[in-house]
């Protein structure tokens, strides 16, 4: 597909038919469940950045304190230009802008399931950095996808921030990275932001914030996949939960259903019974060394690590 300034979108969002699939398979098992990229249409995406603002969360201005205090320090540490920025989970391309202010690669190729918003921040980008070659990519990233012929002869930096890959179990997220390792191609970089391990309160607080935006976002998926799949979710008929699980070191979100319920998705039912929850989220929690395990897996190895002075959160630069 081709958009209006001439420019290509690499479009390998999957048909409505897989995402069904999916989608009933995992509302069969039992703890039901439904994936955290089902949160992101185009109004998910504008509440996810919405969520970024919020005074009880803490990951995104700790980690763009990072990037504004050591970005000078890792581009020493970067592939000299032209090289190819891969942005994992892109959203609104506003972490990116500081990097590509310092950074200076010659090409971006910001990869997101959410193409309009995808699309749309990608065209703001481009009129602001008009010298920039870039490719977006519309993919899911937790399987396999090509990255553009255009970018293949130069080096590659991959860019995961917002510490989406706690999204990913322990074992996912070595999966990915090795899946990564293989996109990007030999001699590559990884920047990856971490969130670490912390108080209870702070961590739930975060998720369960007071004006109520994450419980919006946690039932957009619901309305979401009304759009997407034809199905009659009543999203009042929910709650949201969120709440540390300490066991596995990380956050989770689950959707309770208020009262037994029946819902219809395509062809399909689904009983819900009262209370019933449905898993929505996992977002992990790493210590440093917990992460470099992982990684190392992987087949990556740590150039260097960043924290701020708490040590809430991690920043990685990672070598193949
Ligand atoms: C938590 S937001 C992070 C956005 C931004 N990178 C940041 O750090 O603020 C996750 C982003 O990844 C995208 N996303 C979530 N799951 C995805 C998947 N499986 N494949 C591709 N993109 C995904 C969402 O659309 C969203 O833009």
């Amino acid at each position: 597909m081709v958009n209006e300034e001439g420019w290509v979108l690499y479009d390998y969002k999957p048909a409505a038919g897989v995402i069904e699939a999916e989608v009933l398979a995992g509302l069969q098992k039992d703890p039901k469940q439904i994936s955290p990229k089902y949160f992101y249409d185009e109004r998910g995406s504008q509440l996810f950045d919405a969520i970024t603002q919020l005074p009880e969360y803490y990951p995104t201005r700790t980690e763009l304190a990072l990037f504004e205090r050591y970005l000078p320090e890792i581009k020493q540490r970067v592939a000299a230009p032209p090289f190819c920025v891969v942005e994992y989970g892109s959203g609104s391309s506003k972490k990116i802008r500081r990097v590509l202010d310092v950074l200076r690669p010659a090409a971006y190729v910001p990869v997101d399931i959410s193409r309009q918003y995808l699309l749309d921040n990608a065209r703001q980008l481009k009129s602001d950095y008009p010298e920039l070659a870039m490719y977006p990519v519309c993919a899911d990233i937790g399987e396999h996808f090509a990255l553009p012929d255009e970018v293949h002869s130069m080096q590659k930096l991959g860019f995961f921030p917002g510490s989406s890959i706690g999204n990913f179990r322990p074992q996912e997220a070595t999966r990915f990275l090795q899946r990564a390792r293989r996109t990007l191609g030999s001699d590559a970089q990884m920047l990856i932001g971490v969130d670490a391990k912390k108080s209870v309160a702070v961590l739930e607080a975060a998720y369960n914030d007071a004006a109520g935006v994450t419980a919006e976002f946690n039932l957009n998926a619901l309305l979401h996949l009304n759009t997407q799949l034809s199905a009659d979710f009543k999203p009042q008929q929910f709650a949201h939960v969120a709440r540390y699980n300490a066991t596995r070191g990380c956050m989770q979100m689950f959707l309770r259903s208020r009262v037994a319920q029946r819902v219809k998705i395509g062809d399909a039912t689904i009983d819900f019974a009262a209370d019933e929850l449905v898993h929505t989220e996992d977002s992990y929690k790493y210590q440093p060394q917990e992460f470099v395990h992982i990684a190392e897996q992987a087949g990556f190895a740590q150039t260097a690590l960043w924290q701020d002075d708490d040590a809430w959160y991690s920043l990685f630069l990672l070598h193949t």
